[in-house]
């Protein structure tokens, strides 16, 4: 580990119109360069919602985030698209593969809108696919693969933008024990070889065990966050 701050999000709330709770109230999340995180909590307590912000997928209605020291709280649609295409790798439960794309396709497509020419996309995204043991099947579609090799798929094409954050929203919640390890697997070496932070969604103690620590959030707050001195220490 680093050392680096890589999240430093303080006193998120995030508000959606027509709801007359916040979903997120008051969060302070504090992570690492390196770290590898638990995001838990029962349904509906706004994991989701959390990494959404956590992403740049949406923005807090109040409080302060800065991602790798920038600030991005306050970022237009069109700069938070830019951050994430530049510093954050998504994994979801279902996958979110193309389906009329091939594996290939797939992997490559982060790539295209990165600006790489197509013979580097390719050259990195072949690479990337190989490295997640699916390099036989480079032209089936997402249809013609089992939901362990369709995540892989995902894995590949979430870090083929050598992200610094992954944020894998329930990875493992729709495949079986042993394949659900398989992919745990694959993101601790990942997080090995290429110095990722990982936050993990899971509803899993099994999956959490892997993880360096454990973020509780419950009706939209953080209830503990496994660190050593408390959130506001
Ligand atoms: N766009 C939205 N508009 C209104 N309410 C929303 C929106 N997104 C989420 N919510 C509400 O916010 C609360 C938290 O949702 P969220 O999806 O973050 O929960 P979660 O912890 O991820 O749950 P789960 O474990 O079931 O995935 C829920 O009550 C949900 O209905
Ligand atoms: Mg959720």
């Amino acid at each position: 580990m680093s050392g680096l701050t890589i999240v430093e999000a303080t006193g998120i709330r995030k508000e959606f119109p027509n709801m007359t709770a916040p979903v997120l109230d008051d969060v302070s999340v504090h992570v690492e360069s390196g770290e590898i995180i638990a995001l838990m909590g029962p349904s509906g307590s706004g994991k989701s919602t959390l990494m959404n912000i956590l992403g740049c997928l949406d923005g807090p209605t109040r409080g302060s985030y800065s991602l790798g020291g920038r600030d991005v709280s306050t970022l237009t649609p069109r700069e938070r698209a830019w951050v994430r295409l530049h510093y954050i790798g998504f994994v979801f439960q279902s996958f979110h593969l193309i389906a009329d794309h091939t594996v290939l396709e797939n992997v490559t497509l982060p790539l295209y809108y990165a600006g790489l020419d197509r013979n580097e996309r390719e050259a990195r995204a072949v690479e990337l696919i190989e490295r997640v043991g699916l390099g036989h099947r480079l032209g089936h579609r997402p249809s013609q693969l089992s939901g362990g090799e369709k995540q892989r798929v995902a894995i590949a094409r979430a870090v083929s933008g050598q992200p610094r954050l992954l944020l894998a929203d329930e990875p493992t919640g729709a495949l079986d024990t042993k394949t659900g390890n398989e992919v745990m697997e694959l993101l601790l070496e990942l997080h090995e070889a290429r110095a990722l932070t990982l936050i993990i969604v899971t509803h899993d103690p099994e999956v959490a065990e892997f993880c360096h620590r454990k973020v509780f959030l419950r009706d939209g707050k953080v209830i503990s966050d496994g660190r050593r001195h408390a959130a506001h220490a």
